[in-house]
């Protein structure tokens, strides 16, 4: 991962399990997950999903990673889609076990307790817009683009596509991106609130690192509280009452008398992650 940047400082590297078509590494807490099929334009087969599913449990398992990074390799993908070449030989009753899987591996991301972003480096398109909107947010660089050209194949989404979309840019944009294919710029997808920050390729990992270790900073227990609730986002009261009890449960932990005393103490919280 030689254009990572390091700030001309090396930075303690920590050991990670191995995966074949992935490349991690640990770094001040900050996991970054690299999906490495660059002449494939880090396309999703299988061996991918197997990969993410293991590393995503490894993120939840590692007390090591306090947050995530999800990336492509090289500089034109983020991820191009599901691998088409996989799609020939698929039979009707086969099919919803793919979008099953698909979607189990994207559930898994969205509901990790630790943060995981996605810095989206090319293009995310079908699939791997589809994994971009599993991440909790969204940075990219100027290069980057969005789309969800499924129809293209006489196909629709399958790995939660036409559901995160909808929610997160609204149904007029979604049903026009679904049903056009068209791409839109990193520039765009910020103006319809799918990306949070376009950066500069060569700055696109730091600018995400620098917000993680933000994050990093504050109560673990609490962070994970957030997205628990905001992924329990309901317009009727049951939001809300999810929302009361997560707070309640927020007075449980030792973060939060630390965090009252240290304000109180006009010092900075050391917080434990308990
Ligand atoms: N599945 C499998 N292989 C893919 C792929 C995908 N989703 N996307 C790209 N690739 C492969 C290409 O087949 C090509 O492989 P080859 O060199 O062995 O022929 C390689 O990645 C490079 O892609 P290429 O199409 O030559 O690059 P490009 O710059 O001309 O075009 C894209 C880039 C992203 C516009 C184009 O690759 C594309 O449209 N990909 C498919 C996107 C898609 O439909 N995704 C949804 C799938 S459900």
């Amino acid at each position: 991962m030689g254009y990572r940047p390091t700030g001309g400082i090396e930075k303690p590297k920590k050991k990670t399990m191995s995966y074949q078509t992935l490349l991690t590494s640990i770094e001040t807490g900050i996991c970054i997950i690299t999906i490495n099929r660059p002449d494939k334009l880090n396309a999703l087969n299988i061996q991918v999903f197997n990969d993410l599913d293991a590393a995503i449990d490894e993120v939840y398992d590692n007390p090591e990673i306090k947050s995530v990074i999800i990336t492509g390799s090289g500089n034109k993908a983020f991820v191009a889609g599901a691998d088409i070449s996989e799609f020939m030989e698929l039979k009707p009753e086969e099919a919803p076990k793919l979008a099953k899987r698909g979607q189990i591996v994207f559930d898994k991301i969205e509901k990790s307790p630790k943060p995981i972003v996605a810095a989206v480096n090319g293009f995310a398109l079908g699939g791997g817009c589809e994994l971009a909107l599993a991440c909790h947010f969204i940075y990219a660089s100027e290069n980057a683009k969005f789309g969800q050209p499924e129809v293209n194949l006489g196909l629709i989404p399958g790995y939660g596509g036409t559901q995160r979309l909808t929610q997160v840019i609204g149904r007029n944009r979604a049903m026009e991106l679904l049903m056009s294919g068209n791409m839109i710029t990193a520039k765009e997808a910020m103006e319809y609130g799918m990306v949070n920050k376009v950066v500069p390729a060569e700055e696109l990992l730091s600018k995400t690192q620098e917000i993680l270790t933000l994050i990093q900073s504050k109560a673990p227990v609490a962070v994970s509280k957030v997205i628990e609730c905001v992924n329990n986002f309901d317009h009727t009261q049951q939001g809300y009452e999810f929302e009361i009890q997560k707070f309640g449960e927020c007075f449980e932990t030792e973060d939060m008398k630390e965090g009252a005393a240290a304000f109180l103490e006009k010092r900075k919280a050391n917080f434990k992650g308990r």
